[in-house]
């Protein structure tokens, strides 16, 4: 009985050592906004919510600075999150039961650097204020039900290095303001694949050193050479399935590729022998193009000495030819 009274008044008397109180209320009202708090079992008041199950504190001012969610409890994002001012990192992944939009508060978090929500049911559109955490270097939302376009101000955002808005509903164009992320000295990943946007990409593009690009299974069209340049420290290249028609003679490679997909597409022109000097390539697709003339020889590939077989080339209807085709008609 005494022990069990010592129980019930520990809560109120916080551990020594223990998370900061404005964060440890704020995860506790966290808790209890979902109708089923049983996917929290390790946060209960008798530990230091340091220790709870998927929160990491600053060690020196036991801040909350990361919250990783990944229970199947049915809601959705609450505003108190907002509370948890000094976030750093917020993940909510594979969890099919949650549903609603991408709250306001989270646009309060002006400290988040990586923002995941992957593999849930979160639905609307992508927020425009997602623009104000200039922290921002990771923003991944894929493998969730968001619709409408994407907003231009995350173009905006001066930190931004990832961008995965892959597997959603979107529509409309990639923004003009892609072309001028301020970020200038690391590379960005961009995976805006498995979408329906659809558009020319804009020719500013041209001045952005993707670490890599994929936007593939989409409905884009007219022109992807912006991507290319022997300039740019890319490592894949996929823009696969989309409607690009464009003239493929006239790109340039760089020496840093390692995957490069274009298959289903209008790509037309020839492919330039420059292609040899991407020696590190080890993935190459572009096959269902309207590519004509001699495939290059002469690969100097470094982790694929057997070269590529027919299947990176098939269905170019038109008059691809040479190694591993048939051979080029005189
Ligand atoms: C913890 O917070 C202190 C004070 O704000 C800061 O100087 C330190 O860099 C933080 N530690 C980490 C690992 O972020
Ligand atoms: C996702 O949300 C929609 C309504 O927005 C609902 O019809 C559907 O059942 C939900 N899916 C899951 C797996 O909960
Ligand atoms: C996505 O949301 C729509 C409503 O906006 C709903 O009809 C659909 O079932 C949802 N898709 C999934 C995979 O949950
Ligand atoms: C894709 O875009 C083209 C125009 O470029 C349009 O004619 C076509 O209907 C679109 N397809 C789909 C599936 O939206
Ligand atoms: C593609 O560009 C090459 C090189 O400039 C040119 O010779 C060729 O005629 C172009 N092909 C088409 C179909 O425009
Ligand atoms: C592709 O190569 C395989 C053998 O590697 C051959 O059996 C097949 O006929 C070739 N297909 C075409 C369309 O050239
Ligand atoms: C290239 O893409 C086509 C069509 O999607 C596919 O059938 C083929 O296996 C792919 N080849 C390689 C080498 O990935």
């Amino acid at each position: 009985m005494l022990l069990l009274l010592f129980l019930l008044l520990l809560p109120s008397v916080p551990p020594a050592d223990g998370c900061d109180a404005n964060d440890r209320n704020a995860l506790w009202k966290f808790k209890y906004s979902f109708s089923n708090p049983n996917p929290f079992p390790s946060w209960e008041l008798v530990f230091d919510c340091c220790d709870w199950y998927g929160v990491e504190c600053n060690e020196t001012t036991k801040v909350v600075t990361g919250l990783t969610i990944t229970s199947d409890y049915p809601g959705s994002i609450p505003d108190v999150i907002a509370d948890l001012k000094h976030l750093e990192i917020l993940r909510f992944h594979k969890n099919p039961f949650l549903i609603g939009e991408i709250p306001p508060a989270i646009g309060k978090l002006s400290k988040l650097r990586f923002l995941d929500i992957s593999w849930t049911n979160i639905s609307g559109h992508i927020p425009a204020f997602l623009a104000n955490l200039k922290n921002l270097q990771f923003l991944e939302l894929p493998f969730n039900n968001l619709s409408g376009s994407i907003p231009p101000s995350l173009g905006t955002l001066p930190k931004l290095i990832a961008l995965d808005l892959s597997r959603n509903q979107l529509t409309g164009p990639i923004p003009e303001s892609f072309g001028h992320f301020p970020e200038k000295e690391t590379p960005i990943a961009l995976d805006l694949s498995h979408n329906k946007l659809s558009g020319e990409i804009p020719a500013s593009l041209a001045n952005i050193d993707f670490f890599r690009v994929d936007i593939s299974r989409n409905n884009f069209s007219g022109d992807a050479s912006m991507f290319f340049g022997t300039w740019k420290r890319t490592d894949m290249i996929v823009i696969s399935r989309n409607n690009f028609a464009f003239n493929f003679s006239l790109v340039s490679f760089m020496e840093s590729l390692v995957t490069l997909d274009i298959s289903h597409n209008k790509i037309y022109g020839s492919i330039p022998s420059q292609i040899t000097e991407a020696i590190l390539l080890q993935e190459l697709n572009v096959s269902y193009n309207r590519l004509c003339g001699e495939i290059p020889s002469g690969w100097k590939l470094k982790y694929r000495p057997e070269g590529f077989d027919n299947t990176s080339f098939l269905h170019n209807p038109s008059c691809l030819c040479g190694m591993p085709l048939g051979p080029c008609k005189p």
